[in-house]
């Protein structure tokens, strides 16, 4: 039976921070961290009718309800729902793993609205590094988005990706992109490194994403399309001042809340081997 909007309202509003914006129900909207609704239209193909689809590091399950919605036989999602499990930097600190774990409550944001939407999406706990065709199947379409740049080891993660892909199937990643890199070196393949105090390790210029994936023997189909994610309602607004101003993260975040986050999607295929 479906959920009243009331009793779904009551539940959006006992989470305080959603990564998601989510319309559960007319005028029932999440406040997420990111609004990636004006994004989904032009990163996912307009139909998955049939398929057989993944989403890796759901979060609150944005694109694993996407796909679903355009059709998909089946849908997957898989998060590891412990902060703890997930990779840091030696230097890093308890502080922000905790507040990460209260911002990911167990996984509580896709239990909600997979409730609310009278979703079918499985949800299982696994790592990316963890994905086995044996044990998961191959799928049709397989989605990762904003997770390579949180892991030590992206083009292991690709490989994953590839190893449980249909041999006709594809690969969609949407990741974060370095923009200066991208503008000043639009053909070689250049990384910034970050690995200090947070789960936040390489980000490369459009070249060397490009490049990561065709070493994780994924041939892309096209090119890196860069995008811009939008916040949403949960993020807070950077104003300018002379402490954002003055340090290169500053600079970042406030290009980030003026013209949002910058990535880059792209689709390959996997390479026989
Ligand atoms: C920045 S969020 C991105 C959420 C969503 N994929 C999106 O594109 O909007 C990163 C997600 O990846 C998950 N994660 C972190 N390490 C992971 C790993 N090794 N395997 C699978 N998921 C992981 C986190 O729990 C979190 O849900």
């Amino acid at each position: 039976m479906a959920l009243a909007p009331e009793t779904i309202r009551e539940r959006v509003g006992q989470r305080q921070h959603w990564y998601h914006t989510l319309e559960l129900a007319p005028g029932v909207v999440t406040p997420g961290w990111f609004d990636l609704r004006p994004v989904a239209g032009q990163v996912l193909p307009a139909s998955l009718a049939g398929k057989r689809c993944l989403d890796v590091g759901t979060f609150d399950g944005f694109w694993a309800f996407e796909m679903e919605k355009r059709g998909a036989a089946e849908v997957l999602a898989v998060d590891i729902v412990d902060p703890r499990a997930w990779d840091w930097p030696i230097t890093s600190g308890d502080a922000l793993v905790d507040i990460l774990e209260d911002r990911k409550q167990g996984g509580r944001g896709f239990e909600i609205a997979a409730e609310a939407f009278g979703s079918q999406a499985g949800y299982r706990e696994c790592s990316v590094y963890d994905l086995d065709p044996v044990e998961h199947g191959r799928f049709d379409f397989v989605f990762m988005g904003s997770l390579l740049l949180h892991l030590r080891d992206p083009i292991r993660a690709l490989e994953r990706l590839r190893g449980v892909c249909a041999p006709d199937g594809t690969v969609c990643t949407m990741d974060a992109i370095d923009p200066t890199l991208t503008r000043l070196f639009p053909r070689k393949a250049l990384a910034q490194f970050d690995g200090e105090g947070r789960p936040w390790w390489w980000m490369p210029n459009i070249a060397a994403y490009e490049r990561m994936v065709r070493a994780a023997g994924l041939e892309p189909v096209g090119s890196a399309t860069p995008v811009r994610l939008p916040a949403g309602a949960g993020q807070p607004v950077v104003k300018p001042s002379r402490r954002a101003l003055t340090s290169r993260e500053g600079r970042r975040l406030l290009a980030a809340t003026r013209k949002g986050d910058p990535q880059a999607w792209i689709h390959s295929r996997p390479l026989a081997t």
